[in-house]
């Protein structure tokens, strides 16, 4: 049977599941199955952006289930996100126009504003110079910000919100907003359980989504000497005393303290994992020792932007 998944409602009254499928790094060739694998295990939300290079290929599976009655579109909550050198008000409907094409819909139900940070427009999506060394744009994001609201009120998304912004960030876009975010995507995992950014956007009802709740270990900066999450000795004792694998306990208290949750995989078993823990139930006391794990531990620095004035991770707490 397949599992009533719990809902966030957005500020906007659409309502977003906790769980579903990440596809960073899921490479072309493998995304197609994985959502489709996805699908017929019970996810109705796919988490999808440009710059992830594959959305014609998730396309293709939400395709394919639609065709054979699985699923409707209705069914399904899809985001997508503005990759950074989009972020002219003028190239943002282009943008969003070309991940539905690449997606196959309509309409997404969710379009994020990727980075605060932008670049260089009209060309590579990393345009580099001649070191190497990638080339801003200075759009500040709150006109991005406008030309987000112009789309959604053309229907092209449901919803529209921000990721890897910081409080500081999210505020100068509130002070703008004629539409509010309706959700804010950040790293989010007991070694970085952003509490504080979380707490803040309770305070102005804004939803949190948390990427890498597994601490990425595929992502392709990793070193072997970086500390790895699912393989923490600490989070393994407490998945043995439930009966549970790591990445259960991961995802578990992600949805336990009411952030949406988007693990990533292309493999069918731990699409399933993953997927399996409407079962249990962490105790309050699990809880807070899950908290406790915070150390400032960011996987995703987004060092490539260093030194970029919106750059959200360097002048900020949080
Ligand atoms: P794969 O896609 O090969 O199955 P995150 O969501 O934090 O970015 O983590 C994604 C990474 O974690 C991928 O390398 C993925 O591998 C791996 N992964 C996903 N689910 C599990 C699981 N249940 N157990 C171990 N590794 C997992």
């Amino acid at each position: 049977m397949t599992p009533q998944v719990p809902t966030v409602k957005f500020n906007d009254g659409q309502e977003i599941p906790v769980f579903g499928l990440g596809t960073w790094k899921s490479k072309p060739g493998e995304v197609t199955q994985a959502v489709k694998d996805a699908i017929d295990l019970g996810y109705r939300h796919i988490d999808c952006a440009y710059i992830y290079g594959n959305e014609k290929e998730v396309g293709e599976a939400i395709k394919a289930k639609i065709a054979e009655g699985v699923v409707k579109r209705e069914d399904l909550f899809i985001t997508s996100k503005l990759w950074n050198t989009f972020h002219k008000p003028e190239l943002v409907e282009s943008a969003l126009k070309e991940t539905l094409n690449n997606l196959g819909v309509d309409y997404v139900n969710l379009y994020l504003i990727h980075w605060p940070l932008g670049y260089k427009e009209g060309g590579a999506v990393f345009p580099t110079d001649e070191h190497g060394k990638l080339v801003f744009s200075d759009v500040d994001y709150v006109d991005t910000w406008k030309a987000l609201e112009a789309v959604s009120r053309k229907g092209l998304t449901k919803s529209i919100g921000l990721s890897n912004f910081n409080k500081r960030q999210i505020e100068r876009v509130l002070e703008i907003a004629t539409i509010k975010p309706a959700n804010l995507q950040i790293e989010c995992h007991p070694y970085l359980n952003q509490k504080k950014l979380i707490d803040f956007c309770k305070s102005k009802d804004i939803s949190v989504t948390g990427y890498s709740p597994l601490g990425s270990p595929d992502r392709p900066w990793a070193k072997p000497e970086d500390p790895q999450l699912l393989n923490d000795p600490k989070l393994i004792t407490l998945a043995e005393a439930h009966k549970k694998t790591t990445a259960q306990i991961l995802l578990r208290y992600q949805v336990q303290r009411g952030v949406i949750t988007i693990p990533k995989s292309v493999t069918r078993t731990r699409i399933a994992q993953n997927f399996d823990i409407w079962d249990f139930q962490l105790t309050p006391k699990d809880m807070q020792y899950l908290d406790s794990l915070d150390c400032n531990g960011r996987f995703c620095p987004m060092t490539g932007g260093k030194g970029h004035k919106h750059h959200p991770f360097e002048n900020d707490e949080f």
